[in-house]
């Protein structure tokens, strides 16, 4: 990586000759927003905030940082967890923000595909998928807000893997600026193209340190109206692991979503409001959705499955959505959670994946070691138990102060990530790695695997100037 250049006074002129002087953001309060995550956990102070409206803006930007020496962090939805989206704290870096390119360019129902530009907020691409009778499968609680672009930067995962894949299985293309400006129109809609490295894949998940995703070609799923959701009562992690190939023999491919979430994390959302439908004393709780086209028996693939689960220990009490106002109200049970931790104070985030048949072992062994660790700590747990992937967020003991709780971080993500990493488990299952875990990945792979992720950043961003520190630490 070259030395730091000072900074030619006239980048931020020159930037706004390319995208305008209302779209080159340098005031404390314009660039707020844009230096700080949603939760605040991770904040920074950026040299400008630049807000292209077009793929060659977003080159010509790139062109004139590359030339300046100064290194860029994109910007989407700034609904991240790992800090990957906030720059460094030295002023130096400028936050690029794709939020003013939200157009949608194309949408084939022939093909099934849909071209849109990064900014595109999820939300947007899902309707726009309903308006032609197609689905988009992605789904998060953050659909609101984040952006295409953010989705295939972090490879967003959400809740219906299971059934369609991550992100990556849901791009067919993609355009980018590479990290000197140039632009690689990859925007292709085949489904079959051998024709050498998949480029398209090694963008998706590179969390901006390869590149930035100006424009993506997606692909869409037939829609599927009917749906049959349930909330279940389980005895035991155990038990939500066995259900899952019981759930698969009676719905097949139609089993869209199954989600874990903890008695304490059931709690925290009902007590802010949430009804709860079971009013059971068990410790563990899930979602289950069911879902095809207009006419599929999915109820009653449901209830058969229930029938079955119930009659095999595995689920105590269910209830079953009789209409869209009660299905909504099960499935905040499940999304709000994120959301309401934060009134708790920080949070301590672990986003882990281990094999199914781990996660019983994992959760018996990290209580008594987080408890051990800082007594009367308050795990969260919840999340896309039909992936191995658990969110096992801290939440402080109620007597010790916010900061000396986030003090404590390293000492407790260690404590999660070693167990993790010992029943062959993933430190991110679907957040990326930002800032906040870039050190603890490299860390925790082979020298082998490090050494080969750095040959891939050094070859596209031979100066370092694309997301410095996220993905790979710095150094
Ligand atoms: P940002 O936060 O803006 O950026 C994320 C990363 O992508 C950064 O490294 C940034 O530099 C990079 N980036 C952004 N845009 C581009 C671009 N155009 N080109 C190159 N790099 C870019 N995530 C899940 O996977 N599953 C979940 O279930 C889930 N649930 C969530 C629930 C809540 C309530 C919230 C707040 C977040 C949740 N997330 C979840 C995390 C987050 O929403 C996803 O990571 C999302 O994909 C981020 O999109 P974004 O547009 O907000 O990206
Ligand atoms: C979710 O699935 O709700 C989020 O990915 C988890 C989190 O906020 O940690
Ligand atoms: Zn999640």
């Amino acid at each position: 990586m070259d030395p730091v250049t000072p900074v030619p006074s006239s980048l931020t002129t020159d930037l706004a000759a390319v995208v305008g002087a209302d779209h080159v953001l340098t005031d404390a309060a314009d660039v707020a927003p844009y230096a700080t995550d949603w939760r605040g956990a991770y904040a920074g102070t950026p040299l400008a905030v630049v807000r292209p409206g077009s793929t060659d803006e977003v080159s010509a930007v790139v062109r004139l940082a590359h030339e300046a020496g100064v290194a860029i962090v994109p910007q989407g939805g700034n609904t991240g967890m790992c800090g990957g989206a906030t720059p460094s704290g030295d002023g130096s870096q400028v936050v690029l923000s794709l939020g003013r390119m939200r157009k949608i360019r194309d949408v084939d129902p022939v093909s099934s595909t849909m071209t849109v530009d990064a900014g595109v907020v999820l939300a947007e691409v899902q309707q726009a998928a309903a308006s032609v009778d197609r689905l988009f499968p992605l789904s998060l609680a953050a659909e609101g807000s984040c952006t295409v672009g953010g989705n295939i930067a972090t490879n967003a995962g959400g809740t219906a893997v299971l059934r369609y894949g991550m992100m990556r299985s849901l791009v067919l293309g993609l355009e980018v600026v590479l990290p000197d400006g140039r632009v690689w129109d990859g925007l292709r809609s085949l489904r079959k193209d051998n024709t050498g490295y998949d480029l398209t894949q090694l963008f998706i998940g590179a969390e901006g340190t390869l590149g930035i995703v100006t424009g993506a070609v997606l692909t869409l799923h037939p829609a599927t109206p009917a749906r049959a959701t349930s909330w279940v009562a389980l005895p035991s992690v155990a038990a939500a692991a066995s259900l899952l190939p019981l759930l698969r023999d009676h719905a097949a491919e139609r089993l869209t979503t199954w989600e874990l979430v903890s008695r304490p994390a059931l709690d925290l959302v009902v007590s802010q409001g949430v009804p709860d439908p079971l009013a059971c004393d068990a410790p563990w709780f899930g979602l289950i959705e069911l879902a095809g086209p207009a006419g599929a028996t999915v109820g009653d693939d449901l209830e058969s499955a229930l029938g079955a689960a119930v009659e095999a220990g595995l689920v105590l009490d269910a209830a079953i959505a009789g209409s869209p106002a009660q299905r909504d109200g099960l499935w905040a049970l499940r999304e709000r959670i994120s959301e309401a931790q934060e009134s708790l104070g920080p949070t301590i985030k672990h986003d882990v994946s281990v094999p199914i048949t781990s996660l019983d072992d994992l959760v018996s062994r990290l209580a008594p070691a987080l408890e051990q660790a800082l007594p009367g700590i308050r795990p969260i747990v919840y999340g896309h138990v039909g992936d191995g992937n658990l969110h096992y967020n801290l939440s402080r003991p109620e007597s010790l102060e916010p900061d000396a709780f986030w003090a404590r971080a390293a000492e407790l993500s260690a404590i999660v990530h070693d167990c993790t990493v010992e029943l062959d488990g993933s430190i991110s299952a679907e957040h990326g790695l930002g800032s906040s875990k870039a050190a603890a990945a490299s860390a925790y792979k082979s020298e082998v695997e490090v050494s080969l992720m750095r040959s891939v950043k050094d070859a596209l961003d031979p100066r370092g100037l694309m997301n410095p520190g996220k993905v790979l630490p710095l150094g």
